[in-house]
């Protein structure tokens, strides 16, 4: 393809390019070239159109991201004017208005004495330098043996060296070197993987096995527990009421720094801005966040971190010490200025409000598709929901070919007008923060009459 950028090539040729020239994430390596993604040209509210002028809801709202909705003026008018202002600035030796303005409004936001910001450009360099944050404390207090990460299995940080080998979704992981020194696997706190026990006992259960965990590896080595308040790769798994503090408390005993991966719950997923202390009930020393933060217009992460950490290594107890880590783009003048208006915008048309007010009904309609023979668990938390699928929905097993059956829901569904995020065997829904009833309505009847399509194929022997 020989043409010059910006040109107006038609969706044929588009594909054909991206077929030749694109290396996209999750590739399946012996495929490659052999076709391309579905092209999406525009969006609007929580719909996406395709190339062909198809108009699908976008159930997964991106990657969990785009909270206020495609095509907000708001949004590209602010990046349009600071890119005309101040398009760029070194954040090593100046700073920008717009970041420091949204440094101060997060700060607002978090819970506990959460008011410093640390801006990065996506969430796995937000975890990555969270972690590198606590790795750098833990040398300046000169404890340069508190290294080691407990995290959960299922759970998902990112796609650094360091994020990927803290992610428990161990799929990812072939053909890949993992860190694997100093970081250890927990249960998910997945109750279908509970054997049978309560709520009360799964958690007693959990914060046993973590305790031993710590106990194994020797209190004096944990530096972080690092937790997202619900998996949500790991297919929206809710720990049992209670778990995130219980797990805190334990991480006070044993100097233990707590970091809420916030990535996907932060900016109003739940119905909060974040979901820490209001939703689950706990105050971390450091919440990382992430897409909602821009509603994916602009690339923008970052970390929020407690003043109580930051006095043990700055001013006089600072030892000398610089921390040296960021990024050429960090506090980007163009990504804050989205994320300002992002926020001007969440708070104008009162998106937290629209989201405890609606979640119940969308709770109520995922839960509606129970009574589908392939259906073997519903959970929702906010407007995040995942409707599991197994061909046993008594086993809590899932085997190759349950892996299989998202991707069939997902063409079932993309047929009949919506985009659905498969993972594996489970179907998650994350919509746009700003949908309504009646698209809810739109969204769970194509998802029932996608899973009844796949249901019948699995019936006449034509999934195999
Ligand atoms: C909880 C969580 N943390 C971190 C990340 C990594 O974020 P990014 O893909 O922006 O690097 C993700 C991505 O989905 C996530 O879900």
């Amino acid at each position: 393809m020989n043409k010059a950028v910006g040109s107006q090539w038609n969706a044929t040729e588009m594909e054909e390019a991206a077929r030749r020239h694109l290396l996209s994430p999750s590739e399946a390596m012996e495929k490659l070239g052999q076709s391309a993604r579905p092209l999406l040209a525009r969006g609007d509210g929580i719909y996406v159109i395709d190339a062909k002028g198809r108009r699908l809801i976008d159930g997964p709202a991106g990657m969990w991201c785009t909270q206020i909705g495609y095509n907000r003026h708001e949004i590209a008018d602010a990046i349009a004017e600071q890119a005309l202002r101040l398009a760029y600035n070194s954040p090593w030796y100046t700073t920008n208005s717009p970041s420091t303005e949204l440094a101060a409004r997060i700060a607002a936001l978090t819970p506990g004495d959460l008011n410093r910001v640390f801006f990065t450009t996506d969430g796995s360099t937000a975890v990555d330098s969270a972690l590198r944050f606590v790795e750098f404390y833990n040398n300046v207090l000169g404890s340069p043996e508190k290294k080691h990460i407990i995290v959960r299995r299922e759970g998902y940080h990112g796609s650094t060296t360091l994020t990927a080998a803290c992610s428990g979704r161990v799929g990812n992981w072939p053909n890949f070197d993992i860190v694997s020194d100093r970081i250890s696997f927990i249960s998910s706190p997945n109750i279908r993987l509970g054997g049978g026990k309560d709520e009360a006992a799964f958690l007693h259960f959990l914060v046993e096995e973590f305790r031993q965990e710590i106990a194994r590896v020797g209190a004096d080595k944990v530096a972080v527990f690092l937790a997202e308040p619900l998996l949500a790769s790991g297919g929206v798994i809710i720990p049992p009421k209670g778990y995130h503090a219980r797990f805190k408390a334990v991480c006070e005993e044993h100097d233990i720094v707590y970091i809420s991966d916030e990535v996907v719950t932060g900016f109003g997923r739940c119905g909060e801005w974040f979901a820490s202390e209001k939703v689950f009930g706990v105050i971390p020393d450091i919440i990382t966040f992430a897409k909602g933060v821009t509603s994916g217009y602009v690339p923008l992460g970052g970390f929020a971190i407690s003043e109580h950490l930051l006095d043990k290594v700055s001013g006089e107890n600072a030892r000398g010490s610089n921390y040296s880590n960021g990024y050429t783009y960090s506090g980007h003048p163009v990504s804050c200025a989205a994320a300002l208006a992002n926020i001007a915008v969440i708070e104008k048309d009162g998106i937290l409000e629209h989201v405890r007010d609606i979640s119940g009904y969308f709770a109520e309609r995922l839960q509606g598709l129970a009574d589908l023979p392939l259906v073997a668990n519903v959970r929702a938390s906010g407007l995040v929901g995942c409707v599991e699928c197994l061909v046993d929905p008594s086993s809590p097993d899932v085997t190759d070919f349950d892996k299989r059956i998202g991707a069939r829901i997902d063409a079932h569904c993309a047929e009949l007008g919506l985009i659905v995020r498969p993972l594996g065997n489970m179907c998650v829904m994350s919509p746009a923060l700003i949908i309504t009833r009646d698209q809810i309505d739109d969204m769970i009847d194509i998802l029932r009459q996608g899973i009844e399509r796949a249901a019948a194929e699995i019936k006449r022997g034509e999934l195999v």
